[in-house]
This record gives structure tokens, C-alpha cells and sequence, in this order.
């Protein structure tokens, strides 16, 4: 197998996205490797769930730098001596400034709980609920500056059931996730995902993984 591609993920909380990656990498097949996690936040409970994992793990407070600009940059020096390749956000609660977007163009990655274009920012899952959506589901895309729009690389469904309050989709969604990201990732690692124009291509063998239908998520 070729090298693995050297992952580095963001955090700012509980991290079981990130877990979840972490999980895939130990697969020997596994075309990336989990090389760093980087919280803003030091009370993150992701940050003691990667240091128990063995992953070296980096607190860089976002309060303690003058402006974004100057945290995004602290960010950048830690992943690039990392060697980091491709950055992973798992729940990481900053904006990033547009240097920082365009620097990791193409190499990062986001999840988002609901089938992209619909339902972006916050509360994504009341939304749904909100608009009546019979299927909801997460994205994995590519970072662009405006906030969960960037190409998408991979989608998966779960079905929004009568009686479902904000917390019972959630569930049922962040089940799905945790699927969803390892295999998302794995096709960018291994080149199978390809960034043209502002879509994604899917190769070859690959070209039905980025669609998943999950209603054993319930
Ligand atoms: C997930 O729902 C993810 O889609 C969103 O934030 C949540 C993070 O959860 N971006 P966790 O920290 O991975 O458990």
C-alpha cells in the first residue's frame, strides 16, 4: 500500500466524530492516519478521549491569540509540523479566516448533520424538524469560505419519524455520521475523491460509496 496520508483533526467538544476516525485508522488498510488533534478548547472531552487513543494532541486556546487571523495562523504552524496533509473538522466551533480556508483548499474537511444544500449553520436537526423533511441525514464536504457549502464528497439518509423531537434525530444522525466521515475521509486520502471546479468526482470503484442510506441507523 502506498503511504498513508497524515490526518490532522479539529475539535472543540465531545469528539466522537473524531473517534470515529480514529477507530478506521487503526485498520491496517486504512488509507490515513489520525497524526494529531488540535482542540481550541482544553476542557474539549475529545482532547482526553485522543490522548487515552495515544494520538499526540495539541490544546491552542483561541482566546489567548489577538485576532483569527493570528489563532489561525498558531493552527497552520501546528499542522504543518505535524506534516499534516489533510485537516479533518469534527465538530469545531471557529470560523477560519480566508488565508487559512485557501491554504487548506482541497484538503479539508467538514461534517455537517443535514443533506447539504438544505439546513447549514446552527440547529440543523430542528430545522429539519421544522420544515417537515420526511429524510434527513449528514455531509461530508470541503471547506470553502462560506460556512457548509463547500463541494460535496459524501451523503448518507436517515428517515425523520413521526414523534421525533431535536434529540431523537440527532441520535439517529450522529449514528450515521460516525460512518459516514470514516469512509468520506478514506476516499480523499486514497485519491478516489477529487476536487474539480467546485464538484467532487468520484472514481471508479468509488463512484456509488459517496451515497449511503441508512435506515438501520434507527
Ligand atoms: C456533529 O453533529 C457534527 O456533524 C457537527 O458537530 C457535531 C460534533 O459532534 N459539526 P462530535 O464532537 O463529533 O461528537
Amino acid at each position: 500500500m502506498t503511504a498513508r496520508r497524515r490526518v490532522g483533526i479539529l475539535i472543540s467538544g465531545r469528539g466522537s466524530n473524531m473517534q470515529a476516525l480514529i477507530a478506521a485508522a487503526r485498520r491496517p488498510d486504512y488509507p490515513a492516519e489520525i497524526a494529531l488533534v488540535i482542540s481550541n478548547r482544553a476542557q474539549a472531552p475529545g482532547v482526553e478521549i485522543a490522548r487515552a487513543a495515544g494520538i499526540r494532541t495539541e490544546v491552542i486556546p483561541h482566546q489567548e491569540y489577538r485576532d483569527r487571523a493570528d489563532f489561525d495562523a498558531a493552527l497552520d504552524a501546528a499542522l504543518g509540523k505535524a506534516g499534516i496533509e489533510l485537516v479533518c473538522l469534527a465538530g469545531f466551533m471557529r470560523l477560519f479566516t480566508s488565508p487559512f480556508v485557501a491554504r487548506w483548499h482541497g484538503r479539508m474537511l467538514n461534517i455537517h448533520p443535514s443533506l447539504l444544500p438544505s439546513f447549514p449553520g446552527l440547529k440543523p436537526q430542528q430545522q429539519a424538524l421544522d420544515a417537515g423533511v420526511r429524510i434527513s441525514g449528514c455531509t461530508v464536504h470541503f471547506v470553502t469560505p462560506v460556512m457548509d457549502s463547500g463541494p460535496i464528497i459524501a451523503q448518507a439518509a436517515v428517515p425523520v419519524l413521526p414523534g421525533d423531537d431535536a434529540a431523537a434525530l440527532e441520535a439517529r444522525i450522529l449514528k450515521a455520521e460516525h460512518r459516514l466521515y470514516p469512509t468520506a475521509l478514506a476516499l480523499v486520502a486514497a485519491g478516489a475523491a477529487r476536487l474539480e471546479g467546485d464538484r467532487v468526482v468520484l472514481a471508479g470503484d468509488a463512484a456509488t460509496a459517496g451515497a449511503q442510506f441508512m435506515p438501520e441507523a434507527l
